[in-house]
């Protein structure tokens, strides 16, 4: 794992996007695995400067998001769906039908998840995988004591993660208690990953989950048997582990 620190949340989001335009530049057909969450916004908005200035070019990206929560509808400004356009789809020039979520709107589990297992395929599999990294080490909704050799699955969330996501909603009663998600051996898949992590408050998982034991307990510790995985983080993020990495500009 290649790991690079960074001084602080706008360096870490600099230096992700960096990453995700060089995949881009030299494979403009790629297929991009994406994130949502709070983590990645900085990276996406260095991006679209980028596409305003003339530096990239998303006319033939695809991108498949890791998730989606159950039973809100695309409009609802909480969706992963609402979230991607707001934050990248609408300001560049992506072919919008090449942009890919779970259907959070099918009820029934299992065709929504086969769906998208199809669809994944169907790319011919995600050339970089975008995480973010949950408190209790989930990545993509994969909670702790996930199998790992799930693909796209219909997942409740953990109460951890309904107070985390909470401060999106109105209430609590509003966030919504379950969600699909691309499985960990979907996510593993990818023929690369990038996590992007900030704040010291998610300093204690990032020590577990990328220099402790590999187990499901913490999902994203998986990602240690990957033969290509790019960790970005802040001074914070990074605050409880060994100095092994490379420093960032
Ligand atoms: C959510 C998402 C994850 C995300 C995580 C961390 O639960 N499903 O994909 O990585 O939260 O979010 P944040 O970046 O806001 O800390």
């Amino acid at each position: 794992m290649k790991i690079y620190k960074t001084k602080d949340y706008d360096a870490m989001s600099r230096k992700a996007a960096d990453i995700i335009s060089a995949q881009i530049i030299m494979k403009p057909n790629c297929v991009l695995g994406l994130a949502t969450g709070s983590t990645p916004v900085g990276a996406y908005r260095q991006l679209v400067e980028w596409y305003n200035q003339g530096v990239l070019d998303f006319s033939e990206v695809t991108t498949v998001n890791l998730d989606e929560y159950k039973g809100l509808p695309r409009d609802n400004d909480q969706s992963y769906y609402y979230f991607m356009n707001e934050h990248l789809f609408k300001k560049v020039n992506i072919d919008k039908s090449r942009t890919f979520l779970p259907d959070g709107m099918e009820a029934d589990s299992e065709t929504a998840c086969r769906t998208y297992n199809e669809i994944i395929h169907a790319t011919g599999g995600v050339d970089l995988q975008l995480l973010g990294l949950g408190h209790n080490g989930h990545i993509g909704f994969n909670e702790p004591d996930t199998s790992y050799a799930k693909e796209t699955h219909c997942v409740t969330l953990s109460e951890r993660t309904i107070q985390a996501n909470m401060r999106f909603f109105a209430s609590e009663q509003d966030v919504p208690r379950q969600a699909y998600t691309m499985g960990i051996k979907t996510i593993m898949s990818a023929r690369s990953i990038l996590v992007v992590v900030s704040g010291e408050d998610k300093a204690e998982i990032v020590k577990t989950a990328f220099f402790g034991p590999v187990t499901p307990q913490v999902p994203a510790s998986i990602l240690q048997f990957h033969s290509n995985v790019t960790l970005v983080a802040d001074e914070g993020a990074l605050s409880q582990c060994p100095a092994l990495f490379h420093s960032a500009k």
